[in-house]
């Protein structure tokens, strides 16, 4: 499967190279079954049938090129994320590279599979800095992953930037870790804050998957705005590894009658979850983060996902010209609207390709570091990006209501400067 995929990258280089500093020739849409390569775990991932898939190479102008590398898991239980990441960044360097650049540097993207795996991560970046000398890495979501890649990078001089992990620690590996989205004590706040205010909810009830060091850090802040709000947390339980079946969990939740459900996990677990729940007779409020950014909630939880709830980046209802020509454009592109991971990884890569374009020499690590370090007023697809001094974005997240699968922008909090 790999050395097909490697084909099909060598003949799309071979396009790329004909069509000069043009950012085209991703491999054409993956026929094969889209998953059987890496399925650890993930429940049924067979309902995936996503449009079109990309697979890791070399895209842009390869021979050329500034190496710019990415890492995310194309395949695996959480492939969606790394799939739409990929597909956004591919999208943002063609626009780019098609654009007047005032004669600055084409880029060569090397984009690896990590298969959501964490053994995976250290030899692919150490792959991506030693032999292919990037300049720059974009990556993970996932911020167990990325708690990971962050201090290679570090170690290396290689400025990352995580386009969408944000949980708090990620960035704290060192100056030369970024993210270009807002914190989970950000998003948890949020949370709370919709769910005491807006749902009116007074005793919340925390599960979440105890291996998932999102989660783990994400229930936690939820927490503690909850109750800063004034609300009571009444029981707060993580979940084991790869665990399926919640029903003890629910039952022992259902006695203490909580109004609010905080459930921070990734999709792949979130509509097993809110059926299960269902199933037990929790009727009450679902609330998540945006680990539940997924057609495959309602794919798996139908309409159990309705009064369910999670805070997000952005939203594909947001009528800002901004965020209405990127749906266009990527729509078009790739066949299907973009996720929120979509959106985040489009402004974090045009981050990092501002900060080359903008330093003397675009092979100069640290120089790239201190122009990410120093990008304000950034108008993004998710909001103005303005890096602070902790290497994190500042922004509002918005809340989604799950209406019969339909993500339904109902909230947008503004986040105090928590980091
Ligand atoms: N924020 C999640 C994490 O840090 C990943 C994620 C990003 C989920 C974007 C959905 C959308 O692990």
């Amino acid at each position: 499967m790999r050395g097909r995929g490697t084909h099909l990258t060598i003949i799309a280089i071979l396009i790329m190279t004909a069509m000069a500093t043009l950012f085209v020739g991703c491999p054409p849409p993956a026929e094969d079954d889209g998953g059987g390569a890496a399925g650890a775990g993930g429940g049924d991932g067979g309902a995936a049938a996503s449009s079109a898939s990309i697979e890791e190479g070399v895209y842009g102008d390869s021979e050329a090129g500034i190496p710019i590398g990415a890492y995310f898991g194309l395949t695996g239980p959480n492939a969606d994320f790394g799939q739409d990441s990929a597909k956004a960044i591919v999208l943002a360097l063609e626009e780019m590279g098609a654009a007047d650049w005032n004669g600055g540097p084409s880029f060569q993207l090397i984009l690896q599979d990590d298969r959501c795996k964490a053994e995976d991560v250290g030899p692919i970046l150490n792959k991506l800095i030693q032999e292919d000398q990037v300049v720059a890495v974009v990556g993970e979501v996932a911020s167990g992953l990325s708690l990971i890649g962050g201090p290679i990078c570090q170690e290396h001089g290689v400025p990352m930037v995580s386009p969408s992990s944000t949980n708090p620690e990620v960035t704290q590996k060192g100056e030369y870790v970024f993210r270009t989205c807002f914190t989970d004590r950000q998003q948890g706040y949020a949370c709370a804050k919709f769910a005491f205010e807006n749902l009116e909810t007074r005793r919340a009830a925390i599960l979440y998957p105890s291996d998932n060091d999102y989660s783990v850090g994400l229930a936690k802040y939820f927490e503690e705005a909850f109750v800063d709000l004034g609300g009571e947390v009444i029981e707060s339980q993580g979940w084991g590894k790869d665990q399926q079946d919640f029903g003890a969990e629910l039952l022992r939740v259902k006695t203490q009658d909580p109004d609010v459900l905080f459930v921070p996990c990734y999709y792949d677990d979130a509509g097993q979850f809110a059926s299960q729940a269902r199933k037990n007779g929790l009727d009450m409020p679902i609330v998540g983060g945006d680990g539940w950014d997924s057609p495959d909630v309602y794919n798996i939880g139908e309409e159990a996902t309705n009064n369910c709830y999670f805070a997000n980046h952005y939203s594909k209802q947001d009528e800002s010209p901004v965020v209405q020509s990127f749906v266009e454009q990527y729509t078009e592109r790739w066949g299907e609207a973009p996720s929120a991971m979509a959106a985040t990884a489009y402004d974090g890569i045009r981050i990092v390709v501002e900060a080359i374009h903008s330093v003397d020499d675009p092979t100069d690590r640290a120089a790239i570091r201190d122009a990410l370090a120093a990008t304000s007023g950034f108008e993004g697809v998710t909001g103005t990006i303005t890096i602070n001094e902790d290497r994190n974005a500042v922004k509002p997240a918005v809340i989604l209501e799950l209406q019969g699968g339909e993500q339904v922008l109902v909230d947008t909090v503004e986040a105090p400067d928590l980091s």
